[in-house]
């Protein structure tokens, strides 16, 4: 038997199509699109972030999402299995260690912003978040991150919530639940999006959003944008390569990438529609930075009859989209520790899960008590932050786009993108040449450009 086959009948697989799609959007479409996205464009200018942020996304985030798909799909393994297998005498599955680390610093902080979601769910449910003005918000919220205890608990109680699904296994929870999800989360931010082009502040906050200010587009923005899109893209670390393992050999890879990628961007573009004319509306600042959403959000749902129903419908559906981003992204030191240290899926969980929990409480007490301790001028928090997704993602990119761009066989690149050669893959030369040459030169690019040895 070779090794493919024998993989093929020890390994799950996603049973549907739709299934294929639902949960690589799944783990796109989370935190990143309504939290992050609008937290990201507001405090780098609006307009100029989104024109950068659309590049990344499509210049370089699709042909490097089809280069993690093909690696997972044609070696059905992890990250690690996956270079080993496509290059068992070079060093090139050290990469995976760096997607290691940044899964585990990124569901640390992710499930901080989850836990002030359960927070806020609890307070919609209960009533008590109806106030009366911006002020209100901006206190109400202030007032829960600094209070350090409610803050580590949430974090905690979503850790445990992430992984009682986990040790269930991949297919199932994930599969059933991101299908019935994603498409009302979707029809819901519709809603809010009517909502918000009504207000006064509608043209200003879709000026600020849609028309760019080139003089504004800095190395700042660059980095910031560029780090915006591999985080919303969930790439650089090894989840999409670890998923696609699961992907059953129709799947066309290419075009699950575009779709993905679209519907993400899809997202977080209407999350921005939804906040921006709100923002000017009700007197925030768009620069507010990574408490903004959870201040204009319970003010626009105060707007809304029913508001309380709105409100926690939304914050529920914002939990369960954190859920499959962080089911996903456990995902990846999860198989890890199961196929490349041989521990049980039990205790491999058990290690992501307490990992996860020691530094989310570092950086839920980065808001309250240790908000003084800062390591290169930044809290734990948004140290985190901005290492993983403006460092560690890009740099795992960039080396995902070199590795499969110059180093992986062209025939396997090819017979993986085109279904060995069962239908005509128009872009597949772009996709390549994007591989090869786009990616890895802009990437480094923006990164000279941030510590200022190049000016662009
Ligand atoms: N893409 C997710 C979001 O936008 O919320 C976050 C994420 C998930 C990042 C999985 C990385 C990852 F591996």
């Amino acid at each position: 038997m070779s090794t493919s086959e024998k993989s093929k009948k020890t390994r799950v697989q996603f049973a549907t199509r739709l299934g294929v799609i639902a949960t690589t959007v799944g783990s796109a479409v989370g935190l990143g699109n309504i939290w992050r996205f609008p937290y990201e464009a507001g405090t780098h200018g609006g307009g100029a972030f989104m024109l950068c942020y659309i590049f990344f996304i499509f210049i370089i985030g699709v042909p490097v999402i089809c280069a993690e798909f093909l690696m997972g799909r044609g070696t059905r393994s992890n990250i690690f299995g996956a270079y080993r297998k496509l290059a068992p005498k070079g060093k090139w599955f050290y990469a995976g260690y760096m997607g290691i680390l940044a899964s585990i610093l990124i569901l640390s902080f992710y499930s901080v912003v989850a836990g002030w979601t359960l927070e806020y769910f609890v307070q919609s449910v209960s009533g008590s978040l109806d106030l009366a003005s911006m002020e209100e918000y901006h206190a109400r919220f202030d007032e829960f991150s600094t209070g350090n205890w409610r803050p580590v608990l949430w974090t905690l109680i979503f850790l445990t919530l992430n992984f009682l699904i986990l040790v269930r296994g991949v297919t199932k929870g994930i599969e059933r639940m991101s299908n019935i999800l994603m498409p009302v989360l979707f029809v819901i931010l519709l809603i809010f999006c009517i909502n918000s082009l009504t207000l006064p502040g509608a043209g200003e906050g879709l000026r600020f959003l849609f028309h760019p200010d080139f003089s504004k587009i800095d190395s700042g923005v660059m980095l910031g944008a560029m780090g915006q899109a591999f985080f919303s893209l969930s790439l650089g670390l090894g989840c999409m390569t670890t998923y696609a393992s699961y992907f059953s050999d129709s799947t066309r890879l290419a075009k699950s990438a575009v779709i993905t990628a679209s519907l993400d961007t899809a997202v977080a573009f209407l999350a921005g529609i939804v906040i921006f004319p709100a923002v000017f509306t009700f007197g925030f600042s768009p620069a507010a930075g990574p408490t903004l959403v959870f201040e204009v959000l319970p003010s626009i749902f105060h707007s809304l009859p029913l508001g309380a129903v709105w409100s926690s419908l939304f914050f529920f559906l914002l939990l369960l989209a954190s859920l499959t981003s962080t089911i996903s992204m456990s995902e990846i030191s999860i198989a890890f520790f199961v196929e490349e240290k041989k521990m049980s899926r039990r205790s491999a969980t058990v290690l992501n899960t307490g990992l996860a929990a020691v530094f989310g409480v570092l950086c839920a007490l980065s808001f309250g008590c240790l908000g003084d301790f800062k390591l290169f001028g930044l809290t734990v928090f948004n140290l985190f932050d901005y290492v993983s997704s403006n460092i560690l993602l890009p740099i795992g990119g960039m080396i995902t786009s070199i590795f499969v761009g110059w180093f992986v066989d062209r025939r396997f690149v090819r017979d993986q993108l085109t279904d060995f050669g069962s239908f005509r893959l128009k872009m597949l030369g772009v996709i390549v040449f994007c591989l090869r040459y786009v990616a890895p030169v802009c990437i480094l690019l923006v990164f000279l450009n941030s510590i200022g040895l190049i000016q662009l």
